[in-house]
C-alpha cells in the first residue's frame, strides 16, 4: 500500500481463514487480509497516515517497530485498541530509508496475536537511497521476505500456549514465509535481487544461507543502509531484526535461500559456523525444506549496476557527547513456588530485578543527547529492542561490533552471561501516558515481564 500520499490508509484488524496445508482452512488473524497485513510504504518527510479498526472481540495495540515517532502514535501496550472502535495515528517520517515493520503489542498477549498473524512490513525510502543504484522495484527485484515459524495440530490450526512454551520461548516447527509454508518460489530477473529479510518469529534465531553457499552482500539492518556492503555467506537473525541484503543472479542460475533454526544447529556442539560447515559437507545438496527459491526469468528485465561502495554516511558521537550511562540486565529465574506442574510459567522475566508493569515508568531519559546503554544478560540469549529510536552497538556480546552489525539497529542480540552497549539518542518525545518500550523480543520472554517503560521529555 502507497502511503506516501498522506491519505489515511485503512486498516482492519480481523479474523480470517487461509489453507495454509491442503484441504484444511487455518482460522487466522490478519490485518485487511486473512494472514499478516500489507506492505506499508513511505518516504522520509512524509505523513503515514493510518486508521486502525478493531472488529475483534479482544483489544489490540499495534506498534510500529523501528519508527522513529513520538509515544504518543508508537502503539505500545497503554495504545490498546478497545474491540470496535478506532485508531488514527499519524506518522511523521523523518528517518531515513529503512526496512521496518509493525505488530501487536497488545498487553500479555504479543505472542498469540503476532503468531495468528497480527504483523506486516513497512518499507521507508529517502533521497539518499534513491540516488544510489539499487535493486527497487517491489516485487520484481526487490522482494519481502518475512520468515516465521508456525506448528499446525491435524485440524490445520495453530497450535500456541504462552503457558506452555519453554523458556527460550515457543518454537513452530513449520516455516512461513510471506504467510505461506515455504519453500516458497519466486520469478526474478537474471541480475541484482534484494530481500528485505524480517525475522518474525515469536522466538527462533535464524540462520540463512544460500544452499551452493554462494556470497551475498548484506546492504542494511534495522535502521537503515549500512556504509558499506559486508559480504557474507551466513547470516544470523534473532526476532525482530531486520536484514537487506542483495544476491547476484547475473549468471543466470537460480538460487536458493536456505531457513535453518540456530538452536538445532548449536544442539550439534560446534557453534554456529561449523555447525553450518556440517550441514554443507554431510549432505552435499543440503535438503531442508525451509527455503525461498529465486528462479531466474531472463524475460524480466535484469538491475545489472554493481552494488555502490558507499551506502550511507554513519557518523557516531564524539565521547564527550555520551550525557549519560544506563545499565539494563535481563534475567529469567524460576519462580520456585508453583513446583514441577506449573513447568515454564513459572519462570520470573526481568529486567533490572522487574517485571514490566503498565503503572511503572522504569527510566526517564532526556530528549535529543547522547546515551550509552550497557545490557547484560544473567541467563539465556535474548534480543533487546528499543522503541523510538536507532542505536549504534558499540560490543557485542562481550567483544568487537562485527562489520554487518555497525549500522543503525534497533535489536541487539545479548548471549547468555555476556553483554552488549550501545549508543543511542531519541530525537522524540514519549510521556508518561504514553511511554516507549524496552524489551526482550521473543515474544513470549515480554509477555512474560521482560519489559520495561520510559519517558523521552
Ligand atoms: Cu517489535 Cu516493542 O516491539
Ligand atoms: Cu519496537
Ligand atoms: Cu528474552
Amino acid at each position: 500500500v502507497d502511503g506516501t500520499n498522506g491519505d489515511p490508509v485503512d486498516l482492519q484488524i480481523r479474523t480470517g481463514k487461509r489453507a495454509f496445508l491442503p484441504g484444511l482452512e487455518t482460522s487466522t488473524l490478519g490485518i485487511s487480509q486473512d494472514y499478516l497485513g500489507p506492505t506499508l510504504r513511505t518516504r522520509r518527510n512524509s505523513e503515514l497516515n493510518l486508521s486502525y479498526t478493531n472488529s475483534l472481540s479482544e483489544g489490540v495495540a499495534i506498534h510500529g517497530h523501528g519508527l522513529h515517532v513520538p509515544g504518543i502514535v508508537d502503539g505500545g501496550p497503554q495504545l490498546e485498541i478497545a474491540p470496535g472502535d478506532q485508531w488514527q495515528p499519524r506518522l511523521s517520517i523523518l528517518q531515513p530509508a529503512a526496512t521496518c515493520w509493525y505488530h501487536s503489542h497488545t498487553h500479555g498477549k504479543s505472542g498469540e496475536q503476532v503468531y495468528r498473524g497480527l504483523a506486516g512490513m513497512i518499507i521507508i525510502d529517502d533521497e539518499e537511497s534513491d540516488a544510489i543504484d539499487l535493486p527497487s522495484r517491489y516485487g520484481v527485484d526487490d522482494l519481502p521476505v518475512i520468515i516465521q515459524d508456525r506448528t499446525f495440530d491435524a485440524q490445520g490450526q495453530f497450535v500456541y500456549s504462552l503457558n506452555e512454551a519453554g523458556e527460550d520461548g515457543w518454537f513452530g516447527e513449520t516455516v512461513l514465509i510471506n504467510g505461506a509454508i515455504a519453500p516458497l518460489v519466486a520469478a526474478v530477473p537474471a541480475g541484482k535481487v534484494r530481500l528485505r529479510v524480517l525475522n518474525g518469529a515469536n522466538a527462533r534465531f535464524y540462520v540463512l544461507a544460500f544452499a551452493d553457499n554462494r556470497t551475498f552482500f548484506k546492504i542494511g539492518s534495522d535502521g537503515g543502509l549500512l556504509a558499506e556492503p559486508v559480504p557474507m555467506t551466513t547470516m544470523e537473525m534473532s526476532p525482530g531484526e531486520r536484514c537487506e541484503v542483495v544476491v547476484d543472479l547475473s549468471d543466470g542460475a537460480s538460487a536458493e535461500l536456505l531457513v535453518f533454526f540456530e538452536d538445532e544447529i548449536d544442539a550439534e556442539e560446534e557453534g554456529l559456523i561449523s555447525g553450518l560447515q556440517n550441514i554443507f559437507s554431510e549432505t552435499n545438496a543440503p535438503s531442508t525444506n525451509w527455503s525461498l527459491k529465486l528462479n531466474v526469468d531472463q524475460a524480466l528485465v535484469a538491475h545489472k549496476a554493481p552494488l555502490p561502495d558507499v551506502l550511507a554516511s554513519i557518523v557516531r558521537p564524539e565521547e564527550a557527547e555520551i550525557a549519560n550511562v544506563r545499565d539494563f540486565v535481563l534475567d529469567m529465574e524460576d519462580g520456585g513456588d508453583h513446583g514441577a506442574h506449573a513447568g515454564h510459567a513459572a519462570m520470573d522475566m526481568t529486567i533490572n530485578g522487574a517485571a514490566m508493569d503498565m503503572s511503572v515508568i522504569n527510566e526517564r531519559v532526556k530528549r535529543g543527547v547522547w546515551e550509552r546503554w550497557r545490557v547484560r544478560s544473567n541467563q539465556g540469549a535474548h534480543p533487546f529492542h528499543v522503541h523510538g529510536c536507532s542505536f549504534l552497538i558499540e560490543q557485542m556480546e562481550g567483544s568487537v561490533t562485527p562489520p554487518d552489525q555497525q549500522g543503525w539497529k534497533d535489536t541487539v542480540v545479548l548471549d547468555d552471561d555476556d553483554w552488549s552497549e550501545f549508543v543511542v539518542r531519541f530525537d522524540h518525545s514519549a510521556t508518561e501516558q504514553h511511554p516507549y518500550m524496552y524489551h526482550c523480543h521473543i515474544l513470549e520472554h515480554e509477555d512474560r515481564g521482560m519489559m520495561g517503560q520510559f519517558t523521552v521529555t
